[in-house]
């Protein structure tokens, strides 16, 4: 059986004729091209294939596309600008070294950004609780966790100018 979906992807919209069984993850990477996302265990338990769904953090392997329709889903490749300038986290991944192998980085990256969003004021214990959800086998997480820190330090700051400049 087959069956014709409609998913929102980094806000491009598709149809696609799936088979129901097909994963989310599967989907993105063979049939929109979309690489940037990876697949570790393909079970739930590594978080590589983390993207976000309607700004939430989802594991991709563990979603049908067909659960997707009607939903906003982002992808690493969201991130960037499309002149390839890396977004705040991004590039505070690569000042604070929170990435070796960068296996792990892309489902890394999209947790973070789904949590930094919910949660702007985050401690750094909080982080390093969230970033834990996901497998890394080469840094140790300390410079993961100072990455996530660092960058939402710099969106509360920026936020503060904001609103500075609107109050004065
Ligand atoms: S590949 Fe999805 S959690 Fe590991
Ligand atoms: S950087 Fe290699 S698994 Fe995280």
């Amino acid at each position: 059986m087959i069956q014709l979906i409609e998913l929102t992807v980094n806000g491009e919209r598709h149809d696609l004729v799936v088979e129901p069984r097909r994963t989310l993850v599967d989907v993105l990477r063979h049939d929109l091209g979309l690489t940037g996302t990876h697949v570790g265990c393909e079970h739930g338990v590594c978080g590589a294939c983390t993207v976000l769904v309607d700004g939430a953090p989802v594991r991709a392997c563990l979603v049908f596309a067909v659960q997707c329709e009607k939903t906003d889903i982002r992808t690493v490749e969201s991130l960037a600008d499309a002149d390839g300038t890396l977004s705040d986290l991004q590039q505070s991944f690569a000042d604070h070294h929170g990435l070796q192998c960068g296996f792990c980085t892309p489902g890394m990256l999209m947790l973070a950004e789904g949590f930094l969003a919910e949660e702007p004021d985050a401690t750094k214990e909080e982080i390093r609780d969230v970033v834990a959800a996901n497998l890394c086998r080469c840094t140790g997480y300390q410079t993961i966790v100072e990455a996530v820190d660092a960058c939402a330090r710099r969106r509360r700051a920026a936020r503060q100018e904001v609103l500075g400049r609107s109050a004065s």
